[in-house]
């Protein structure tokens, strides 16, 4: 931008010159910059059309691509062992963009039956839509899922490393061989463990996707979402991102950046309250069980310890009590500490009851076959004190246990007169 001879401009041109011009420095910043614009300036028309043709030649229109927003992709991806990665505006639209870069009208989508609800109305409504074939398949039985890849061609398995809400835990290396052998692409959802506790693509997964609003955010204070895998193919979803607009803005960047330089210490203290909770549940009456990839108990605990980081099962856990539906409920409503939200990964502890929220969607036999049974509670570790949330889910069960007690005495007869 030329300043030359500023005395002659009027007033607004010269405010509008003087507020756009961006410092040049010769120390580079220690945090990554929040690069807060729509546009970016080229030298000539030559280098417009070539960056504004492709986002790897540089910068042109932050819906394409903005320094903090790849920023934050890249170091998704390299924590995630990804050639490349994408930042995109939220879970949803990662999950959209990665599937949207695979799936074309007549193609078939392979899926849990135990998957975040949201999700599951993403590939029947929007995809299937369009014509996409969805089948659903108990992910954690090898045999069904090889039985339905044989079925009919696939081009796509899916799979959620912990599903929601029940942590049922999806076995990659064995899922990957499995959709590779039957020429599917395997895609994963990765967020209820961050890929500090695993690393789905160097297990064999094609693509994985996350929530950054959830474990890497951490701070639920932004929403986002990141894809990870191969250069070509990370390529191909960040096409859909142009094209459909899902694009992250460079604050929401910003704050997830921030939210992975203590992504480590955070699982590790979530993944040490979560077992340390889990396990007191399990002695507390009126506890029926509990879900927790790291108990003994857990069906699934030898694949936690095989495809986990050793000895840190992640922050999120699930536990059934006597009384079904309205005992639920009644703990969510006794619980003082915990906030009343739908979302994970946060320094605040959340519960939710999955039948109620998160996996309303589903018909009640749905929620049986996903194994979301009506007691069930899920809960998002925080970062509290273990002695503190061990006080509160003591006081809440015995509330929940006072009211079941209440409602099944036997009402006064009333006396007529
Ligand atoms: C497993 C899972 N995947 C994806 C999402 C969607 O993420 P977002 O809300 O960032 O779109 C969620 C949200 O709760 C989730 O739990």
């Amino acid at each position: 931008m030329s300043d030359l001879e500023p005395r002659l401009r009027g007033f607004s041109t010269r405010a509008i010159r003087a507020a756009s011009r961006v410092p040049r420095i010769d120390q580079q910043p220690t945090s990554v910059p929040i690069y807060q614009t729509a546009t970016f300036a080229s030298s000539d028309a030559d280098e417009l059309g070539r960056v504004a043709a492709d986002p790897r030649a540089g910068y042109a229109y932050s819906r394409i691509s903005n320094p903090t927003t790849t920023a934050l992709g890249d170091a998704y991806a390299e924590l995630a062992g990804g050639e490349a990665g994408v930042a995109l505006a939220s879970g949803m639209g990662a999950i959209h963009a990665a599937l949207a870069s695979l799936l074309e009208t007549g193609d078939r989508v392979v899926a849990p039956i135990a998957i975040y609800g949201s999700t599951r109305a993403q590939l029947l409504r929007i995809f299937g839509g369009f014509g996409v074939r969805v089948d659903s398949v108990d992910t954690t039985d090898l045999d069904a899922v090889g039985a339905a890849l044989a079925e009919a061609p696939t081009r796509v398995l899916y799979a959620e490393t912990i599903a929601n809400p029940t942590t049922y835990l999806a076995d990659h290396a064995a899922l990957a061989e499995l959709a590779h052998r039957h020429g599917a692409t395997y895609v994963v959802d990765n967020t209820f463990a961050s890929p500090y506790v695993c690393r789905p693509l160097e297990l064999g997964a094609d693509l994985v996707v996350e929530s950054a609003t959830k474990f890497l955010g951490g701070h639920s204070d932004v929403i986002a979402g990141v894809v990870a895998g191969s250069a070509a193919r990370i390529a191909d979803v960040t096409r859909v991102q142009i094209d459909t607009g899902a694009t992250l803005g460079p604050l929401e960047a910003f704050l997830v950046l921030r939210g992975i330089l203590t992504l480590a210490i955070r699982v590790e203290r979530h993944a040490r309250t979560a077992a340390g909770l889990a396990s007191w549940l399990e002695a507390q009456p009126g506890v029926r069980s509990v879900l927790y990839p790291g108990l003994s108990s857990h069906p699934q605990h030898d694949l936690a310890v095989r495809q986990f980081r050793p000895g840190v099962s992640g922050g999120m856990l699930a536990f059934e009590i006597d009384g079904g539906r309205a005992a639920g409920r009644a703990v969510i409503d006794a619980l003082q500490l915990p906030e009343l939200t739908a979302s994970l990964g946060s320094v605040h502890t959340m519960v939710v009851h999955p039948p109620s929220t998160s996996h309303r969607q589903l018909s009640e036999a749905d929620l049986e076959r996903t194994g979301i049974t009506p007691g069930l509670l899920r809960v998002s570790v925080g970062l509290e004190d273990l002695e503190d949330l061990q006080a509160d889910f003591g006081e809440a069960l015995m509330v929940a246990r006072r009211s079941a007690d209440a409602a099944r005495a036997p009402v006064p007869a009333v006396a007529a007169n």
